[in-house]
């Protein structure tokens, strides 16, 4: 099989590192880190006739479209069109994450559980709203805005500097309409449903740290780190997932004449009863999360994601029994300045050679020079595997130790909470 995946950071780098060892991969544009289990091919994500030319010339069985950007521009529709099987949901159904107004609709016609919100297109009327409400808000831009379109506010004057923000084009069209959300207490999880549009088989769950230092403090981030899989994710409140939120949501798209195909990430917030909440949803999966959920569950992912992406019979896998217990934490380790104005261009230096159970994978590095070099905000993440998440979090910090270049930052506490639960049982 010839596969091709779209993208090039830290999320790509685990999906072709999943892929490679079942199927011949391909990575556009990729990045340094992906030539070790693909061929990179110089093309821009949003350069659809660039990416048909190359499923093309390079006979691609199927294209895997990591972030959600090509998504919702319509790429798996350009490649469905010219007669290519992609594996991700068409422009339509994209707007499940493109659109948070949209999701907000979906989510109340199919009685999915979310935080009440309020949609605004007017600037005075969202201050008059605030003003008169001064619980914790939460304030997004409704549109793109790579994971850090949302202000949680502690206070009304918080709030109305976030919607001045927004409506003066701090996130240029996509904060064109803001929600005002209520914000939710509990614990967060990611929920990987890999989809047909009707049949789901869910991944295991993992936790992501969005804030940039450690006990969750400072700005929101697109990911520090991640673990999976999260004990409070039992296998009841995971069918609780797939029956309260993921089927009642792909049953409103279908409804809607969108059918949704690929994986429809759940952004959920667990409270203190152990019900979950929806925060959002993204069309595509997680980073960091991928390079946590991919080294546990990789298993057949070319045969599963061939079968969607082409529209076979899809036979959900059933979960395999008795496995022994894997856990996977990564450590992202980011650029000095991120997330607000990341220092690119500081050189690299990697080990020889890798501690054991780790794997490295790559995201805003370059080495177009010569040097491998710092290029973005998140730069590598360093993913330890183990029995359990003391164990994978000693190998993620060998492998981090291991790694040099100035001023890099990354949280030592990912996990926290799991260790935190394990030292309290
Ligand atoms: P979003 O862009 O919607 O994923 O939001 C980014 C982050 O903001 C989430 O991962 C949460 O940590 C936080 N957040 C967003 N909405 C809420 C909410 N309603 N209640 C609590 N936290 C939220
Ligand atoms: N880790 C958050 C995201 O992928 O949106």
């Amino acid at each position: 099989m010839r596969i091709l995946v779209v993208g090039g950071g830290g999320r790509e780098h685990a999906l072709c590192w999943a892929l490679f060892p079942t199927a011949t991969v391909f990575c556009a544009p990729g990045n340094p880190g992906t030539r070790n289990c693909a061929t990179n091919l110089s093309v821009k994500p949003s350069d659809h006739s660039g990416i048909l030319e190359a499923v093309r010339r390079e006979n691609i069985d199927f294209t895997v479209i990591g972030p959600e950007a090509p998504l919702a521009a319509g790429l798996v529709d350009d490649l469905n069109a010219a007669g290519h099987h992609a594996f991700g949901p068409t422009q339509a159904a994209a707007q499940i994450e493109a659109s948070k107004a949209f999701a907000k609709d979906v989510m109340a016609k199919a009685g999915v559980p979310t935080a009440t919100t309020h949609i605004f297109t007017d600037e005075q009327e969202a201050l008059d709203y605030v003003a008169t409400h001064d619980e914790p808000l939460v304030v997004k831009a409704s549109g793109l805005a790579a994971g850090k379109g949302a202000v949680v506010c502690s206070s009304r004057e918080e709030a109305c500097l976030a919607l001045s923000a927004i409506f003066a084009g701090r996130f240029g069209d996509a904060g064109r309409e803001v929600l005002v959300e209520q914000f939710l207490e509990g614990e967060e999880l990611s929920v990987f449903a890999l989809t047909d549009g009707e049949n789901t088989f869910t991944l295991p769950a993992s936790q992501d740290h969005k804030r940039l230092k450690e006990k969750d403090l400072g700005p929101n981030t697109g990911g520090m780190g991640a673990y999976a899989p999260v004990s409070i994710a039992t296998e009841i409140l995971l069918e609780r997932i797939d029956k309260e939120v993921i089927k009642p949501t792909l049953r409103e798209l279908a409804d809607r004449g969108t059918p949704y195909r690929g994986v429809l990430y759940a952004g959920l917030m667990v409270s203190k009863e152990g019900d979950p909440s929806v925060v959002e949803f993204n069309c595509r999966f997680g980073d960091p999360e991928a390079q946590v959920v991919l080294p546990i569950a990789s298993q057949g992912l070319a045969d599963q994601l061939w079968s969607i992406a082409s529209g076979e019979r899809w036979a959900p896998p059933q979960p395999i029994a008795a496995q022994p217990r894997r856990v996977a934490v990564t450590t992202v380790m980011a650029a000095p300045g991120y997330p607000e104005a990341p220092q690119k261009g500081a050189p690299i230096t990697l080990p020889s050679e890798l501690p054991s159970d780790t794997v490295l994978f790559q995201a805003g590095t370059d080495d177009a020079d010569g040097t491998l070099r710092v290029s973005g905000g998140r730069v590598l993440c360093a993913t330890g595997i183990g029995p359990d998440v003391p164990t994978a979090l000693a190998a993620s910090h060998r492998l981090v130790d291991a790694v040099e270049f100035e001023g890099k930052v990354f949280r030592r506490d990912i996990g926290w909470r799991e260790i935190a639960r394990a030292g309290a049982s």
